[in-house]
Order: structure tokens, then C-alpha cells, then sequence
């Protein structure tokens, strides 16, 4: 690949730089800027070629994504050039028509901190970060973690890394899908430090960058009272990776529904699950209608919620009529999206399926209603949705508080 080099004039001097064009001119190429490590300052780009992603880059045939490499001095910091750093990659994505909703940043070392940081400060601006051997910066607290909102972020990281430890890393990840934030983390147990070349060159890694998703045009979800960040970061997607999901982690999510409240402690809910693959898939797949057809078969898990519509209450021997079954059952399907909210899935509802069909394949007797579908998953890359599923693939708004609360006597909008 011939990579061009070139300076960047700025106010305090000139920051030399490598680029190489993406094979096509097609204004929907994403652009990857790459961060260098402590050892790569200096004021000679080709130093930057030896390891990691600008070696991938100078040994590809063609390139999928444009790629830019800035070099800073010696002596200098990532932040201290985050002004000249955002109006170089601003020029670039003019000059080469790049799609200013796929700007990955890649880091390695010191660079992959220096990345996280200018995602958390400018989180609208990119549409992934790929942080390789990088420390997990101080003031990564969840603020600065929940600022990435839906930005895809790939950890890679040596288990021996003596220059940035991974238990940190591993905190960082799992915050992160609590959070509701797509995260993937590559660990290479006995590696140390210098992982760069494996990483960049890893063959998932590069379909990723050539594939990333949009960024969404969207603000991140905000609420007009303060409220815990689960609530927010609790979402549909219908990009979902179908992960294996173990035993354990599947029950913990259904234990959280397992204490919704409800009328007398009836506890109506019930849930038939069918893991992807598994038997009963593919005639649970059948039982979607329209859109969900599209999407849903990408879950990782399939959980049918029912309802029992009687009750026999304390005292009685005989079942009466359970009123509530479906309030109940909803609040239980709520717990359980906020449960796998937190341990790093998602979930989306799905009430468009064929019901008669789903009773009789899953011999459903006449006491329990058939509820909804719930589909599980990881949040995958809305690559993976046809286009008119990909447009809506972002986090709902919310009506005002206003449109919905009143103190005494209902003045509320009556639509
Ligand atoms: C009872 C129920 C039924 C739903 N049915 C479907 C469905 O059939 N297909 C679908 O794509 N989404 C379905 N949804 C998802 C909603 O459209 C989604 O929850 C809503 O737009 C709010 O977005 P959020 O969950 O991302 O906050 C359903 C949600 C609920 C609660």
C-alpha cells in the first residue's frame, strides 16, 4: 500500500502525518485515525510503520477505510495537540469525502488513552474506539464512561502487560456494559505489552473498521430529573449478536424478574426459553411476524413471557379470576430488560407474533395468556439490519414529564 506523508500546519508548528486512501471514493467510507504510542514522537511519520495498525496498513493490498496517522513531538502529550489533533481529522474527512458518521479512533499504549479521552470529551464525533495496550485514564469514572453513550468500544490487552496493568482494563469493560455501552475486550492471556501487530492485524478487527456502524445524528438520551443511568442506557436494539449466554447469566437475568412486585404476591409470570440453535428455534423463528422476521433471529435467546389468568387466593381452594396477570407480568418483563441492562445484554420486547401458533407449539394450557416474545442478545453493529431497520436503529425519546404527571384532577393533553 503507498502511504503518503505529508505536515499539518498549525499555529504552534507542523505536525507530520500518514495517510492512505480507502480503495473506493465512496462518500460512505469511514475514516480510522490512529494514535501512536509514547516511543513513536518524534518528528519522522515512518517510525509509526514498524508495529501496529500503520504496518497493516503499508503491508494491505487495498484499504477498506481511509487511514490517518498524526505523529506529535517529542516530548509532548496527546491532549496538549486535541485541538490541532480534531481540525486535522475535520480536513482529511472534507478533503476525502469520508463519512463524518464513521470516524474511528484507534489507539496503541499511550495513544489508546489519549483516545478514550478525546471519545469521552467528544463523544458525538466518532463512531468507535479501538484502545490496544492502553492504560484506562484516572479520570475514567462513570460520568466520562457514560459519555461514550452507544459508542462501540474494542479493548485489546496482554494479560502480562507490566506498563498497563489489565485489572483496570477489566474494570473499565465490565463498567462499560453495565452502562449499556458496546464493549468487546481481546485478551491475550500471555502476552505483554507489545501486542500491537496482533491486534491490528487481527482479520475480525479489520471487518469491524470496514463495516462500523453510523454514529447516531441523535443526542444521547437525557432525562429532565436525575435519575440512575440504567434507566437511560436501557434500550431495544434490534442489532443484536447472538452470544452464547450461559446458564447462570440467563437465570440471574429471570431471578430480577422474579421479584417484580405484584397483586396479592400472585406472581403470574412464567417464562419458556429457546436458546438460538437450540430445538424449538427454528419453529419459534416461524412464529415472528413482519419486521420482527428481520431482526429477531439474531438473538441469542428467545423468552416466551406468559401470564396465568387465575389466582387461587389464601384461604380459598378454588382459582379465581387473577385480574392483574398482565400489569404483573409487565412489571416482571421490565425487571428483567433492567437486569440484562446491567449485566451487559439487551433486550427488545416483541408482541408481533403469531399467539395461536405459539400456544400449540409450546402446549401452553388455556390458564396462561401468551405475553410477549422477549428477544435477548448482545448489542451488535447495525451493519447486520437491512436499511430501513438501520435508520430506526436508535434509543427512543421520551414525552415531557409535563404530558404525563399532574397533581389532582387530570389536566393533562388528552391525546
Ligand atoms: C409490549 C411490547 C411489545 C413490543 N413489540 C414489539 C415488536 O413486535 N417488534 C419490535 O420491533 N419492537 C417491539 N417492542 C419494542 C418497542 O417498540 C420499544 O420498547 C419502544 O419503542 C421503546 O423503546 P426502548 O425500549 O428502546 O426504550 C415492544 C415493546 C413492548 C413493551
Amino acid at each position: 500500500m503507498n502511504i503518503e506523508r505529508h505536515l499539518h500546519a498549525t499555529g504552534r508548528g507542523t505536525l507530520p502525518y500518514l495517510f492512505a486512501p480507502a480503495a473506493d471514493a465512496l462518500p460512505s467510507i469511514p475514516l480510522v485515525v490512529f494514535l501512536h504510542g509514547a516511543r513513536d514522537r518524534g518528528s519522522d511519520p515512518d517510525l509509526l510503520l514498524t508495529h501496529g495498525l500503520p504496518r497493516h496498513v503499508a503491508h494491505a493490498a487495498e484499504l477498506p477505510y481511509h487511514f490517518l496517522a498524526p505523529q506529535i513531538p517529542e516530548g509532548s502529550a496527546w491532549a496538549e495537540w486535541r485541538a490541532e489533533l480534531l481540525q486535522l481529522i475535520d480536513e482529511i474527512a472534507d478533503r476525502h469525502r469520508a463519512d463524518r458518521r464513521r470516524i474511528v479512533l484507534a489507539g496503541f499504549s499511550a495513544g489508546s488513552a489519549a483516545a478514550w479521552e478525546l471519545a469521552a470529551a467528544e463523544a458525538e464525533r466518532f463512531a468507535g474506539l479501538v484502545l490496544v495496550a492502553g492504560r484506562v485514564p484516572d479520570a475514567a469514572g462513570d460520568a466520562a464512561l457514560g459519555r461514550l453513550g452507544h459508542t462501540p468500544v474494542w479493548f485489546f490487552h496482554g494479560g502480562r502487560d507490566d506498563r498497563a496493568p489489565v485489572a483496570p482494563v477489566k474494570a473499565a469493560v465490565s463498567r462499560l456494559h453495565a452502562l449499556g455501552v458496546p464493549v468487546r475486550f481481546t485478551l491475550y492471556p500471555d502476552a505483554g505489552h507489545a501486542i500491537a501487530d496482533a491486534a491490528y492485524g487481527d482479520s475480525t478487527l479489520q471487518r469491524w473498521l470496514a463495516t462500523v456502524p453510523r454514529r447516531s445524528p441523535s443526542a444521547p438520551r437525557v432525562s429532565q430529573r436525575e435519575v440512575d443511568p440504567l434507566f437511560l442506557n436501557r434500550w431495544s436494539p434490534r442489532a443484536l449478536r447472538a452470544d452464547p449466554i450461559d446458564d447462570a447469566s440467563l437465570l440471574r437475568i429471570i431471578e430480577a424478574a422474579r421479584w417484580a412486585p405484584s397483586a396479592s404476591n400472585s406472581q403470574p409470570w412464567r417464562f419458556l426459553y429457546v436458546r438460538n440453535g437450540a430445538p424449538l428455534w427454528d419453529e419459534t423463528v416461524e412464529l415472528l411476524s413482519g419486521n420482527n422476521r428481520l431482526w429477531a433471529p439474531q438473538a441469542s435467546v428467545l423468552i416466551l413471557l406468559l401470564s396465568k389468568t387465575t389466582f387461587v387466593r389464601q384461604g380459598e381452594h378454588l382459582p379465581s379470576p387473577a385480574s392483574n396477570h398482565s400489569f404483573d407480568s409487565g412489571a416482571a418483563w421490565a425487571h428483567l430488560a433492567l437486569q440484562a441492562t446491567l449485566s451487559g445484554w439487551h433486550t427488545r420486547a416483541i408482541a408481533g407474533y403469531d399467539k395461536e401458533a405459539a400456544r400449540a407449539l409450546f402446549k401452553v394450557p388455556d390458564e396462561y395468556k401468551l405475553e410477549i416474545l422477549i428477544a435477548l442478545g448482545r448489542l451488535g453493529d447495525d451493519s447486520v439490519l437491512p436499511e430501513p431497520l438501520r435508520e430506526r436503529e436508535l434509543p427512543t425519546p421520551r414525552r415531557p414529564l409535563a404530558d404525563l404527571v399532574a397533581a389532582g384532577h387530570f389536566s393533562l393533553p388528552r391525546d
